[in-house]
């Protein structure tokens, strides 16, 4: 994958300086202030900038200096960044505490009942146009081409029964060791069935702040040993709230046309996070909890900012979709010509006036 383009200040000062020797730039993070503050949960250029530098971690980009990983001056600013993520984050949400000795599967399971964010998975059942379909995977695609990688940082983290049942759901994902069965491959059939290019990240210029928002959270709770406790949290409300909009998912494609492989991705998870719930709510977070009980608040933190970012995310799309406009974030070149992004039934990224 090649570096983005940039989206501001931030990300211009980042990306630039990607382009040099590590190291050899000053990075001074210009115009680190958003008014309101939580509107860093949505801010295009401040979530490129924190994907930029999380993505150091995982894949990389093909066109930046080797060396910027461990950067401290690039580590410094990463913070920055985060801080301003992390203060909206609890600006935003702020589960009731757990009262000391109650069950966090149960604490778990009344948070996500009590969630009543955006009905997308229904609109994408019934009513979803394809076009609408493909923006909703060209969005997914962020994550799901990489999909369990972030929960992985939480392995060395965990010690007994918690590291166990981590490591169980895990190897699903990552197709108990046929590539074919990986989830991240399975999505990227999925991607192929609709006419959309499966290269990791290709899509990546089209995603706005608040689909980047929502792979950085787990970046953020993954890279920091002190957010181990929010990092399975927010697996959990992941497996926890996956089977029913999966089920959605796969019939909404069906309505479609799509075949076999076009949902599997999707039936996959139906049965799989039926397991991988009960795994991740008792045997992870209710192991975890028990050997150290004052992480039980940051396991319904980081479960409590799952929902609160797809709800953010379901509620663009449709917001978007509602009003006649596509989700996706427009190229450059397609804002100075007025044109929109449409992606076809037999291309990708075509651009129409
Ligand atoms: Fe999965
Ligand atoms: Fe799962």
């Amino acid at each position: 994958m090649r570096l983005p383009a940039a989206r501001g200040p931030l990300t211009d000062e980042l990306i630039t300086a990607l382009r040099q020797p590590a190291g050899s730039v000053p990075l001074f993070g210009a115009g680190l202030a958003l008014d309101p503050p939580t509107a860093a949960l949505a801010d295009d250029d401040l979530q490129l900038g924190l994907w930029t530098c999380y993505e150091l971690h995982y894949a990389g980009f093909t066109d930046a200096q080797p060396g910027w990983e461990w950067e401290p001056e690039l580590m410094s600013w990463t913070r920055a960044l985060e801080d301003l993520f992390s203060s909206a984050l609890r600006s935003c949400v702020s589960p009731a505490p757990m009262p000391a000795g109650e069950s966090i599967a149960e604490h778990l399971r009344a948070l996500i009942d009590a969630d009543s964010g955006p009905e997308l998975a229904r609109h994408l059942q019934s009513n979803a146009t394809a076009a609408e379909w493909r923006e909703f995977v060209t969005h997914r695609s962020i994550y799901h081409l990489k999909e369990a990688d972030p929960h992985s940082w939480a392995i060395p983290r965990l010690r007994g029964k918690a590291k166990a049942a981590l490591v169980e759901i895990q190897s699903d994902e990552y197709g108990a060791g046929s590539v074919s069965r990986m989830h991240s491959e399975l999505f990227r059939a999925t991607m192929r069935s609709l006419g959309l290019d499966d290269s990791y990240g290709y899509y990546l210029d089209q995603a706005p702040g608040v689909t980047l928002a929502i792979s950085n959270l787990m970046s953020y709770f993954g890279l920091h040993r002190e957010n181990r406790g929010a990092l399975v949290g927010h697996l959990a409300a992941f497996e926890m709230t996956s089977s029913t909009p999966n089920r959605r998912y796969g019939k909404g494609l069906r309505r479609l046309g799509g075949d076999a492989a076009a949902t599997r991705f999707y039936d996959e998870h139906v049965t799989a996070d039926a397991l991988h719930e009960q795994l991740a709510a008792h045997d992870l977070c209710g192991s975890l909890v028990a050997d150290e009980p004052e992480l039980a608040d940051d396991v319904l933190f980081g479960a409590a900012c799952a929902l609160h970012l797809d709800n953010l995310f379901a509620a663009h799309l449709l917001g978007c979709w509602e009003s006649g406009h596509s989700s996706l974030r427009m190229t450059e070149t397609e804002q100075l010509t007025g044109c929109q992004i449409v992606v076809t039934a037999t291309g990708t990224g075509a651009v129409v006036g």
